[in-house]
């Protein structure tokens, strides 16, 4: 028998791109790759990219750049770049480096196998299409081996919000939702390789319309799936949490008790001039809706700081509502101009305003995410453990608030759902005890 090819998937961005990287992975096993965890022996290079800000846009060419030894060493390795820097910047990234043999976007790569033929042929093979078919009808059903308790799955994709920062209605395209039926077969077939938890993925997750009742009807089949113990879904938006989803919050017992729900901003002139549609009042008292469904809940968010025309009481303005809502988990980011969208022709706030402000916003953010890590200790939380940890007889696992916890104990193993009594936090992490 030959020897199988190898194929090295390197994936930045959300976990969009990482369920992404499984299934193109998955789809070139069928043409007899197999992963490895460096390039250095590859047969083929896929970059599965991420456009969302300057910085990591730019990753991909030094990324690119340092393949070429390889490439040199070994003429019929292929390159790839696939996600939403192939998407967005599509035949421009072979001119820039034609090391790259194929590029393709987040809705073709179920094409990736046609694509790595041509490559192979000698021809560059590009595809960023946003192609008729839907290519989860195209991919074969997710293989058999056995899994660790933990998976993603995307039931919803693209988005129609158009903030005026954001490039992901352009890179992933219109809002498309996966029929219940196809995602509940996925489900039941991950957990039947040993998955204990799903999260389901979405730029703009609670938008999802592939069951009637929207994503709550969707959690609740879900729910149904005897062995999935527990459900998350990222990442919604402020003008997408219906009823029936909040109310699940309080009465599904699967869903976990976590909700990130970026808000941006907490100046109501930005969040207009950002196209949001929605006030910081009305997050705010979106917030104490979920909080009453379900008291427990830990809140996470996104803020960008430095939006053009942003002024010092704006951003006194976003402090005062991260105040109010007190976040227990937060991502912060400085705006970055995006070509194509409406917010890079405008007037830039300047980049020491930028620097400061997101300073001031992390320290505050970062005070709430150990106050409520803090405040686990005494409690008991249930963890779901996933891996062993640094130490010898130690494991880690997620709490249902996505706190890693640690515990040392002889008798538990990845898949393993237990009571944890919080004894101690650490920076990033709980250390726990087994209830017995
Ligand atoms: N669909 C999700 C996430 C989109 S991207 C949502 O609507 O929340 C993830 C985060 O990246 C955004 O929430 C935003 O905080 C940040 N982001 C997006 N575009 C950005 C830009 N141009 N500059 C800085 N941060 C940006
Ligand atoms: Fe981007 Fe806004 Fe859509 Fe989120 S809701 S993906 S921030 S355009
Ligand atoms: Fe990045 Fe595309 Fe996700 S731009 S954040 S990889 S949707």
């Amino acid at each position: 028998m030959s020897q199988p090819k190898k194929l090295f998937i390197k994936t930045y961005g959300c976990q969009m791109n990482v369920y992404d990287s499984e299934r193109m992975a998955e789809a070139m096993g069928g043409q007899g790759y197999v992963q490895t965890d460096t390039a250095d022996d590859a047969d083929m290079i896929l970059l599965n990219t991420c456009h969302i800000r300057e910085k990591a846009a730019e990753k991909v060419y030094s990324e690119l750049g340092r393949f070429r030894p390889l490439k040199e060493a070994k003429p019929d390795l292929k390159i790839g770049v696939a996600g939403c820097v192939a998407q967005a910047e599509g035949a421009e990234i072979v001119a820039r480096q034609p090391l790259v043999d194929i590029v393709v976007g987040p809705q073709s790569y179920h094409r990736l196998p046609e694509l790595e033929a041509k490559a192979a042929s000698g021809a560059k093979a590009l595809d960023t299409e946003f192609p008729e078919e839907d290519k989860f009808n195209h991919l074969a059903r997710r293989p058999k081996a056995a899994r660790g308790p933990t998976a993603f799955l995307t039931v919803q994709e693209g988005c129609d919000k158009f903030c005026a920062f954001c490039v992901v209605p352009y890179t992933r395209g219109a809002e498309v939702s996966r029929p219940a039926d196809q995602v509940l077969r996925e489900a039941r077939d991950l957990v039947e390789r040993g998955v204990k938890e799903i999260t389901l993925l979405g730029q703009n997750v609670n938008a999802y319309h592939g069951h009637d009742g929207g994503l709550a009807g969707l959690i609740w089949a879900l729910n149904d799936v005897d062995g999935l113990e527990r459900i998350r879904f990222t990442t919604s938006h402020p003008n997408d949490m219906d009823d029936a989803l909040i109310d699940a919050h309080g009465t599904c017992e699967k869903l976990m008790p976590y909700l990130h729900l970026p808000v941006q901003s907490g100046s109501d002139r930005i969040l207009k001039r950002m196209n949001r549609k929605h006030s910081a009042e009305s997050y705010i008292r979106l917030i104490e809706r979920i909080r009453a469904a379900r008291p427990d809940i830990l809140i996470s968010g996104d803020f960008i700081v430095g939006f053009p025309e942003e002024t010092d009481q704006d951003f006194a303005d976003t402090m005062a509502l991260i105040r109010t809502v007190n976040y227990g988990q937060a991502f912060s980011f400085k705006y970055s101009t995006r070509p194509g969208t409406p917010a890079a022709e405008r007037v830039q706030v300047d980049e020491a305003a930028k620097d400061a402000r997101l300073q001031e916003l992390q320290a505050l953010l970062k005070d709430q995410q150990r106050t409520v890590q803090n405040a686990m200790v005494g409690k008991t939380v249930h963890v779901l453990f996933e891996k062993p940890g640094r130490e010898t007889g130690q494991m880690v696992g997620k709490s249902e608030y996505l706190h890693a916890v640690h515990v040392t104990a002889s008798d538990v193993l990845p898949g393993d759902l237990r009571p944890v009594l919080i004894v101690a936090s650490n920076s990033n992490s709980l250390t726990g005890e087994l209830v017995t």
